[in-house]
């Protein structure tokens, strides 16, 4: 089991795990994944503490492995233990306009799927700033939260110039999901320090790289397209080459290694601690291709050990000799737009 250091009180009514299994894996962007074994396997995250899960409308069955481990669940440890299972979804709408009809029937496809009368939390994206349509749709989410559809309304891939704008509308908003890694630290620059401020956290995704960040890749040579076999690995490779390419990154991977040989611990570990002791940030998410690969007992370690000055000191030098993403892409979620 976890210690209580691996729990986080996300709001007054949920507790989350500071490690939360990410369900994009189970898209079919990373590989087959085979329904009966994926949703067996969520006991195993469960049981050892990863209580908490990040999914989406668009990750493939994502949204429907919840329901079906939330009705195994109930029949194997009572209906009355649910409540230590906590998903996190998101809705991710086409550009188009917003009434309550739309976003209330999109809330009512995941409700079903789920299996749940509320959704826990409700991350909302939107694709285009120039269509300020998406305060339409935050007003409807504000109301559903109101009617109890929702516990908490969220965002992801929200800048902060926007993010101002919807809390200064005094629509209540209690987390972003932002991409935030030691490679990626745009977070850092603006974002962090306007959600301290307003009461706001970070839950952090993109922080292993997909796996790249692992003694997997240590000393290896640059990994072609056709070995990058999962559409993480692809995403973040790019980041790596714009932030300062495969030779540094190396050098990244090599302080790591250090680091974590000394903590006893892995580079896995060492690049989510770093993430996780952030100004601002709830929590980060590591994705499960579930019933395909696991690192319980590996992503475990991550809530045994502190990094230490000497730590962030190595870490330092080799992060100098990188570009600065805000400047190349931008705020938090940028690329996608
Ligand atoms: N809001 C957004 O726009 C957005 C975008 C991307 C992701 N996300 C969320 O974030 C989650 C994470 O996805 P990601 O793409 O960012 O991937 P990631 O968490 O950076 O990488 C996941 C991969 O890392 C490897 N891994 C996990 N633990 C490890 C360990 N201890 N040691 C070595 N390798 C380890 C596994 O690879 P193997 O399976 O090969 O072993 C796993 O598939 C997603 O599922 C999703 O919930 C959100």
């Amino acid at each position: 089991m976890l210690p209580t250091s691996s729990r986080f009180q996300f709001t007054a009514d949920l507790n989350i795990c500071r490690v939360l299994n990410g369900m994009w894996q189970v898209s079919g962007a990373h590989g087959r994944i085979n329904p009966e074994r994926a949703v067996e396997a969520m006991f195993a995250y469960h049981d050892a503490g990863f209580t908490t899960w990040d999914l989406a409308d668009h990750y493939g069955p994502a949204e429907d492995f919840i329901g079906d481990f939330r009705r195994r669940f109930a029949a194997r440890q009572g209906a009355e233990r649910l409540g230590e299972i906590q998903a996190f979804t998101k809705w991710v709408p086409h550009p188009g306009p917003m009434t309550r009809r739309i976003v209330e029937d999109a809330v009512g496809v995941s409700l079903r799927r789920m299996g749940v009368d509320c959704l826990d939390l409700l991350q909302f994206h939107w694709w285009d700033y120039t269509d300020n349509r998406y305060l339409d749709a935050l007003k409807h989410l504000a109301d559903l939260r109101d009617a109890g559809k929702i516990r908490h309304l969220a965002l992801t891939n929200f800048d902060t110039e926007r993010l101002r704008t919807i809390a200064d509308q005094g629509i209540a908003i209690v987390s972003n999901q932002v991409q935030y890694s030691l490679v990626d630290s745009r977070p850092a620059a603006r974002m962090a320090a306007f959600c301290r401020d307003r009461g706001i956290t970070l839950l952090a995704y993109g922080t292993l790289l997909g796996g790249l960040l692992s003694e997997k890749y240590l000393g290896r040579a640059e990994p072609g397209r056709s070995e990058l076999d999962t559409a993480s690995l692809q995403k973040y490779k790019h980041m790596i080459d714009v932030w300062g390419g495969w030779a540094l990154f190396q050098e990244l991977l090599a302080a790591l290694k250090e680091i974590a040989d000394k903590h006893r611990v892995s580079i896995a570990n060492v690049g989510v601690r770093y993430v996780l002791d952030q100004p601002a940030v709830a929590g980060v998410i590591v994705g499960a291709r579930l019933g395909a690969a696991e690192h319980i007992v590996d992503n475990a370690r991550v809530f045994g050990f502190a990094l230490e000055p000497d730590d962030h000191r190595a870490i330092e030098v080799v992060l100098a000799k990188s570009r600065d993403l805000m400047r190349l892409i931008g705020d938090c979620g940028d690329e996608y737009r």
